[in-house]
């Protein structure tokens, strides 16, 4: 039986050492402050900015909200986000993605201050990831460190690969995996035997946006298979891009999906809120 990977629990813990470092930080007299921006209403968005600020009340960092109507301008956009770069009182700026098609969404990443870029996907956050200089980590592949770490799995040394090549998930988990000493291949549409490739993994990490595509065909036996995605099938039921039923009797952990990868995103993106207070 493969050990199930508890990211509700990891997440939980994560967010309650937030918890106590924010009643720390309040006692010496300082607070900590979230703009939180949504354009439109994509329901989607509006269900994880509703838990980002969910999960800041009970955290104790306090969330300025910005709900935006669909037809915002890129250069009302811009505005604001200069204005909150400037306020002393916001520690941390978050624009939900996706933006409306008006809206380039790197010229907004780019407009947000690297020391408020508590999602870590401003290029000086990316940069400074590559070359190991203190930043911002962008928050699903660093969750999923911790995820690994916490359940007493190694990476030093190991071979993982990881399918998917987005700028949010595939490449910062690449970089985060080889800091931590794995040996690391990143896959993506065009690799060739993908099977192949993914049964050398002895750690495989899933980013590909496909419902239930990697099943035990593409897994080594023993291996730790981390999943990224999130569908909902026909039903409600949710499901990842691993077939869990299939692959779970092969590997020695997985993550389930729900309650794997997806409670950690926002529980790193509360770790970095405590930490933008000591970089500011
Ligand atoms: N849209 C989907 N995931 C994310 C995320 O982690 N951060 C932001 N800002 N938007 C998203």
């Amino acid at each position: 039986m493969a050990q199930i990977i508890d990211g509700k629990a990891i997440s939980a813990q994560i967010k309650e050492e937030c918890k106590e470092k924010v009643a720390a930080l309040k006692a010496e007299g300082k607070s900590i402050a979230l703009a939180v921006i949504q354009v439109g209403n994509d329901p989607a968005s509006s269900v994880y900015v509703r838990n980002k600020k969910r999960a800041c009340e009970y955290i104790g960092i306090e969330s300025i909200s910005y709900e935006l109507p669909e037809e915002t301008t890129q250069e009302e956009l811009l505005a604001l986000i200069g204005q909150l770069n400037e306020r002393e009182d916001c520690n941390g700026i978050l624009v939900q993605l996706p933006l409306p098609k008006q809206i380039d969404e790197d010229t907004v990443i780019r407009a947000i201050d690297p020391k408020k870029d508590v999602d870590g996907f401003h290029p000086q956050s990316v940069g400074a990831l590559c070359i190991g200089q203190p930043g911002f980590l962008s928050c699903t592949p660093a969750g999923i460190i911790q995820l690994l770490k916490r359940s007493g799995i190694s990476i030093e040394g190991k071979e993982c690969v990881v399918i998917g090549r987005s700028n949010i998930v595939g490449k910062p988990m690449a970089i985060l995996l080889l800091r931590e000493n794995g040996t690391v291949t990143v896959t993506h549409s065009r690799t060739k035997d993908l099977k192949e490739v993914c049964k050398r993994a002895d750690i495989l990490v899933v980013a590909i946006g496909k419902p239930k595509m990697i099943t035990r065909e593409y897994v080594k036996e023993g291996a730790v298979v981390i999943d990224v995605g999130i569908h909902r099938l026909e039903g409600n039921k949710l499901c990842g891009d691993v077939d869990f039923e299939d692959v779970e009797p092969v590997c020695s952990a997985i993550t389930p999906v729900p309650g794997g990868v997806g409670p950690m995103t926002i529980a790193m993106l509360m770790n970095n809120c405590v930490e933008s207070l000591s970089l500011s």
